[in-house]
């Protein structure tokens, strides 16, 4: 049916519905509870029956989240779910209106709770791969895992961009690029929704958190951000703009403030910017508990009741409540009393009948095939090399690696042995500590190397983060060796849970690498963790680094791969590892940043990353040197390999715009293309750079393109062009929606 026709026929069925509803039936609409609201009890997986009947036909809630268990909340077998979502869509089924519940759920890097699904790289490796490709096969598969759940509405991605490495979140962004983040995400929504996300096995994501929540000031999850206009256009919104034009239908609410107004409050982020110049049309869902914390903690409403009006008013047309009804309650006496009016209401339920018919809820497909659906062993493939790609060589002085099958290799340190290093939050359990119920068929890092070459390496440590390893027993089992890998790194966590007062490293941790590299012997060191702590030291004296980061659950296969050569490494730094706690600029910095000339000297830059090729570039090439404004830009470059193996290569291309009425950054990544070369072989690679991408926030805040001078930079290669024209007028707004898109 043409796409046209469709809309027509559900904003039909929606008035329809809309005016068969009674009050309570559209509070209960906008309501969404925590699976602990019908569950049977603590730590139970099974429904109560009789709490089911009062969440749907009682208060009529449209959605629910989570996994069961409460407090235990973990992974449940696909079985589990499936009886879950039968037994929720037969008591809809049995309401007058039979409008089904929407279950939503944190599918991060994968169906976090669906037992043994294929779980990814986390986002911030998926942003180190640069290739737009597997971000659309893990949102394929993901959405495949979910709804072979019985599952049918992801909370994911996260289009934050991750520009504050304290930020314990850090690891759920892809990084601190706009245009990065931008690729990716849309790549991620396209994948899991596919043309239609009625299908059986696609689902609707929801773009989080919307906007500024990633750049809280002192680095602490849920506090506030200062974040001009201009800064928030260019940096923080591109993201969310791609994330919409890409067609996710939900949006997830900042749970953080910016300059002063929680995002909850926000009436200005929420309609005039995310409706009224990105376009979007689909609904809006608070995030945990925070329609009630603009009374309970950020005190700018006096009371619940309060709150309720403000968030609502200020266009949150979802209450992630999560564990009582006293939000559709208080919601209703606000309408009955005139003070929220009956229109609001309709349109925050016409919205969320919207997508719950787009999602093909009504039509009652059967659940999805598990079988053919869940945890395939293309699926795990797939991950495995998404793994690979996502993994960093920094270091590889005197082209240690990849190691020999000969060479004797220890392998020790905290994070050697643990899945859950490998994988972090949003894994079998929100903190994804829960090491004990990780899959028994998964390998760690030391697992894999030992796997790989078992007569060659030993694994010292204990099993667990918390055991220290004795830096004796260390030094005199690296004696023995040629060669030692040392895993370092952060123990999971999400959340504020996550929240830290320095990146150093622990000191147990520091001793363990000094006393290693002080034997002599070549010192591999294997960082992973969500965020990157400062390994300076150590790193300066290893023989080798890789920035690991949080692979996922092929992690350890894939650093074995790496370290031994089966596979020849290509990720690229996502961000600028920082060489001190406080050493925190971003590639992208101004001039002014770096006055002193010696601000931006990270560890590794971003875009940093070895292979085991010698990849040549050459012949950065423009393809004129004047264009008028709104001409495509064409460049190209050669790209070779000039090593023995077959390498990926991710391509960056940066631009500079010479000077401007704002402040520029000295580059920003405006394109990027990831090659395949056989030896010896060399390829063109082409770029446009479509005028989105010469373009910023001037100083009226709308995006706006100057004449004048542009650079750009691919490796070491510089080249330059003109802008010729005066920009006849501003762009559109709508243009903001589009910033940083040029694509490949
Ligand atoms: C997080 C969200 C998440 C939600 C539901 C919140 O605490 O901020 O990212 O989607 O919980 O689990």
């Amino acid at each position: 049916m043409a796409a046209k026709t469709q809309t027509t026929l559900i904003e039909q069925k929606v008035s329809n519905l809309l005016k068969q509803m009674s009050l309570e039936e559209k509070v209960g609409q906008m309501t969404q509870v925590d699976f602990s609201v019908i569950g049977a009890g603590p730590n139970s997986e099974e429904i109560d029956p009789a709490k089911l009947e009062i969440a749907v036909a009682q208060h009529h809630v449209g959605s629910i989240l989570n996994a069961p268990g409460m407090p235990d909340v973990k992974a449940r077998p696909l079985e589990t779910w499936r009886k879950i979502t039968v037994a929720i869509r037969a008591a809809s089924e049995k309401t007058q209106l039979k409008i089904p519940v929407i279950y939503g759920i944190d599918a991060i890097h994968g169906a976090t709770y669906t037992e043994n699904a294929t779980l990814f790289p986390q986002a911030i490796n998926m942003a180190a791969t640069f290739n737009t490709e597997l971000a659309y096969q893990e949102g394929e598969i993901t959405a495949r895992e979910v709804k072979a759940s019985g599952l049918d509405w992801n909370f994911y991605p996260v289009l934050d961009v991750g520009r504050q490495p304290l930020w314990p979140r850090f690891w759920e962004t892809f990084g601190e690029d706009v245009y990065l983040a931008s690729a990716l995400g849309e790549s991620y929504i396209r994948g899991h929704q596919g043309d239609n996300f009625a299908a059986p096995d696609k689902a609707p994501t929801c773009l989080k958190h919307y906007v500024g929540y990633s750049y809280p000031l002192n680095g602490k999850d849920r506090t506030p951000a200062w974040i001009g206009e201009r800064a928030l256009r260019e940096l923080f919104l591109p993201s969310f703009a791609s994330g919409v034009l890409a067609g996710s239908p939900t949006v997830m609410v900042n749970s953080s403030e910016v300059d002063g107004v929680p995002g909850h409050a926000n009436h200005y982020y929420l309609n005039d910017i995310l409706r009224g110049e990105l376009g979007f049309t689909g609904f809006t869902i608070s995030d945990w508990e925070d329609v009630n914390r603009l009374y309970t903690r950020d005190k700018l409403a006096a009371s619940q009741r309060e709150a309720v009006k403000m968030a609502v008013m200020a266009g949150v047309d979802m209450s992630m409540a999560p564990f009582d009804f006293s939000f559709p309650e208080i919601l209703a006496d606000l309408v009955k009393k005139g003070e929220v009016p009956m229109s609001r209401i309709d349109e925050a339920v016409g919205r969320i009948l919207t997508v719950k018919f787009r999602s093909g809820l009504f039509d009652k497909h059967p659940l999805l095939d598990a079988k053919q659906n869940f945890a395939t062993p293309e699926a795990a493939k797939i991950n495995r090399q998404a793994a690979i790609e996502s993994i960093v060589l920094a270091k590889n002085e005197n082209k240690l690696l990849p190691l020999a099958k000969s060479s004797r290799v220890l392998v020790t340190g905290p994070t050697a042995n643990l899945l859950s290093a490998l994988n972090g939050g949003w894994t079998i359990t929100w903190q994804g500590d829960r090491e004990d119920l990780y899959p028994a068929d998964k390998l760690t890092l030391a697992a894999a190397l030992r796997q790989k070459n078992p007569d060659h390496v030993t694994f010292l440590g204990g099993g667990s983060y918390e055991h220290l390893i004795k830096l004796d027993e260390a030094v005199n089992a690296a004696a023995q060796h040629d060669a030692v890998v040392l895993a370092l790194g952060e123990k999971p966590y999400a959340e504020t849970l996550g929240n830290i007062d320095s990146l150093q490293l622990p000191e147990h941790q520091l001793a363990l690498g000094r006393a290693l590299l002080a034997t002599g012997k070549p010192v591999i060191l294997v960082y992973l963790g969500g965020r990157p702590r400062i390994i300076t030291e150590l790193a300066e004296k290893a023989a080798a680094v890789i920035v690991a980061m949080l692979p996922g659950m092929e992690g350890g296969p894939a650093l074995a791969d790496i370290l031994y050569g089966d596979a020849n490494p290509s990720g690229r730094l996502p961000f600028s590892y920082p060489r001190a706690t406080n050493g925190i600029t971003a590639y992208d910095y101004k001039a002014m940043e770096n006055f002193d000339g010696a601000s931006y000297q990270p560890l590794y830059p971003f875009g940093h990353g070895l292979g085991y090729s010698r990849i040549v570039v050459s012949d950065l090439h423009v393809s004129k040197p004047v264009y008028a404004i709104g001409e495509p830009v064409q460049v190209s470059v050669k790209v070779g390999n000039a090593g023995e193996r077959a390498a990926k290569e991710s391509v960056l291309l940066y631009v500079n715009d010479v000077a401007a009425s704002v402040s520029r950054p000295n580059k920003q990544l405006k394109a990027f293309q990831k090659v395949e070369l056989n030896p010896g072989q060399e390829k063109t690679v082409q770029f446009t750079l479509g005028p989105d991408a010469l373009s910023f926030i001037g100083l009226n805040l709308r995006r706006v393109t100057e004449p004048g001078d542009f650079k750009v930079y691919v490796g070491d290669l510089s080249a330059g062009f003109a802008l010729a024209d005066k920009p006849k007028s501003p762009a559109p707004e709508k243009s903001a929606a589009k910033a940083n898109r040029t694509k490949k």
